[in-house]
């Protein structure tokens, strides 16, 4: 039997779009008022989706506590209350949009995971505007 689970998870973190090989004006035509120079915040929430066999003698598909724990650790430490862009190595060079961000926390955590269970990550950057990978 295969089920899915989930734990939700949260961090606050500032970013701006912006790709450094263009010019300020080029980068405020593409990216608006998300590309401010002085940055701007969100209240990210993500949604860790596991799927796999139920074993059938702790009738569990992964520790919830060890999925809590592996998101707090490598996900939340790494990204809550940071500057994207400055602070966190991934985004050197890859601009912090929620579909970068969201690849970026899908990989992390898959290196994690065992290859048995399949990984699906929904992060909101707002409660209207949220993506998912994979799609
Ligand atoms: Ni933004």
């Amino acid at each position: 039997m295969r089920v899915a689970v989930f734990r939700k998870a949260h961090f606050n973190a500032a970013h701006r779009l912006h790709i450094k090989d263009w010019s300020d004006e080029k980068n405020a035509e593409v990216f608006g008022v998300c590309s401010n120079k002085y940055y701007h915040g969100h209240n990210y929430e993500l949604d860790v989706k596991v799927t796999g066999e139920v074993d059938p003698v702790t009738g569990m598909v992964i520790d919830l506590k060890d999925l809590k724990d592996l998101i707090e650790e490598k996900i939340e430490k790494r990204f809550d209350h940071k500057n994207l862009n400055e602070e966190v190595e991934e985004f050197k060079d890859m601009n912090p949009t929620a579909e970068n961000i969201c690849f970026v926390i899908w990989n992390i955590l898959r290196e994690h995971l065992e290859d048995r269970l399949d990984l699906k990550v929904r992060l909101y950057e707002t409660p209207r505007n949220y993506v998912e990978y994979p799609a």
